[in-house]
C-alpha cells in the first residue's frame, strides 16, 4: 500500500511564497517542483505542496482537500468574521510576513480618533474585518469592496478613506496616503483542517509540526556562554533573556568564578551583552542554534 500523502496549501506568489518555500526546506523537507510549477513533492517525506491563489487556501483547507496551509492571518481572518465560519484552525504564528490592515487616508484628512469616520466612505478588499472592528467601535461608516488596487480608491472618488495591508509602507506613501489606525496585526500562519488525521497521514502531520516549531524556537534562539563571578549567578540568570535554569560549570584554580552556559529563546541584543558585562561577566560568546526539539 502506498503511504497517503499529507497535502499543504502555499502561496503560488506573493510576498509569502518564497519564504514559505524556505520554512519547509529549513525543517529538513527536500523540495521537488513539478514540470508546471504549481505543486512540489517533498522526496523524503510523503508530503505534497499545492501552490495556489492566497485567498483560496482557507477554503482547500476547510473543505478538507489540503490538510494544512501556510496564509497571512489576514486571509484567515477575513475568512473567519465572513458569514460561514471555515471549519480549521490556526496551529501557529510562523514568524515572517509580518504586516498590518490600516486604516488611511489622503494627507489632510482630518482625524481625530475613530469617530471621525462616522459617515465615511472607507474601501477595502477586507469586508468582514472592516465591519467587525466598525460594529465593535459602534462606527456607522459605508464599506467599499474592492478586489485590489484599494489604493487608488481616493483618487477616483469612489471613497474617503482605505482599510488596506501595510508592510512598508511604500504603497501609501506613493499614493499620499496617511495610515490613522491598525485594526488588525497579521503574519503568516500554519493552518490545518479539523479532520482527524489517521495512520501514515497522523504520523506526518504531527512530525511537520514538530519540526515547523523546532524551525522557529531556533530563529531567535542562541546559546550564550561566559565566565562569571559566582556571587552575580542570580543577576545573570535575570538579566538573559527566556533562558531556562543555565549550566554553571567550575573553572580549574578559580573559585570564584564559574563557567555559564544558556540557552536564550528570545533575542539577545548587545544591551543584553553590556547588562552581563557590567555585572562582572566576560569572555561572553552567543552562538547560532541549527536545531531545537
Ligand atoms: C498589499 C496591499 C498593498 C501592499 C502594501 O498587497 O494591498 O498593495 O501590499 O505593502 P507595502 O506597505 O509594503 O507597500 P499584497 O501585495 O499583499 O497583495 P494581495 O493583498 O492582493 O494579496
Ligand atoms: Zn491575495
Amino acid at each position: 500500500m502506498t503511504p497517503q500523502r499529507l497535502h499543504i496549501a502555499i502561496q503560488k506568489s506573493g510576498r509569502l511564497a518564497e519564504k514559505s518555500l524556505d520554512l519547509i526546506r529549513d525543517a529538513g523537507f527536500r523540495l521537488q517542483r513539478s514540470a508546471s510549477d504549481l505543486s512540489y513533492s517533498v522526496e523524503n517525506a510523503p508530503i505534497d505542496l499545492w501552490c495556489v491563489r492566497d485567498d483560496d487556501i482557507p477554503t482547500f483547507v476547510a473543505d478538507g482537500v489540503a490538510d494544512f496551509g501556510i496564509v497571512g492571518r489576514n486571509v484567515l481572518g477575513e475568512r473567519v468574521a465572513g458569514p460561514a465560519a471555515p471549519r480549521l484552525a490556526e496551529v501557529m504564528p510562523l514568524g515572517f510576513g509580518r504586516c498590518r490592515l490600516c486604516l488611511a487616508a489622503p494627507d489632510g484628512f482630518s482625524y481625530a480618533g475613530r469617530a471621525s469616520l462616522r459617515g465615511v466612505r472607507i474601501a477595502t478588499s477586507y469586508p468582514n474585518l472592516l465591519r467587525q472592528f466598525l460594529n465593535q467601535e459602534g462606527i456607522d461608516a459605508e464599506i467599499v469592496t474592492m478586489r485590489g488596487a484599494v489604493e487608488v480608491a481616493p483618487r477616483l472618488g469612489l471613497a474617503e478613506a482605505i482599510c488596506d495591508l501595510v508592510s512598508t509602507g511604500a504603497t501609501l506613501e506613493a499614493n499620499g496616503l496617511e495610515a490613522l489606525d491598525t485594526i488588525f496585526e497579521s503574519e503568516a500562519v500554519l493552518v490545518r483542517s479539523s479532520k482527524v488525521f489517521e495512520g501514515t497521514l497522523a504520523r506526518t502531520a504531527e512530525s511537520l509540526v514538530t519540526r515547523l516549531r523546532g524551525v522557529i524556537a531556533s530563529q531567535d534562539a542562541k546559546y550564550v556562554m561566559m565566565n562569571a563571578p559566582r556571587t552575580a549567578l542570580a543577576e545573570i540568570a535575570r538579566i538573559l533573556p527566556g533562558a531556562a535554569a543555565p549550566t554553571v560549570i567550575p573553572l580549574a584554580g578559580r573559585d570564584d568564578l564559574v563557567a555559564v552556559h544558556a540557552v536564550c529563546q528570545e533575542s539577545v541584543f548587545w544591551e543584553t551583552l553590556e547588562a552581563l558585562k557590567a555585572v562582572g561577566a566576560s569572555a561572553i560568546l552567543v552562538l547560532p542554534i541549527e536545531k531545537i526539539m
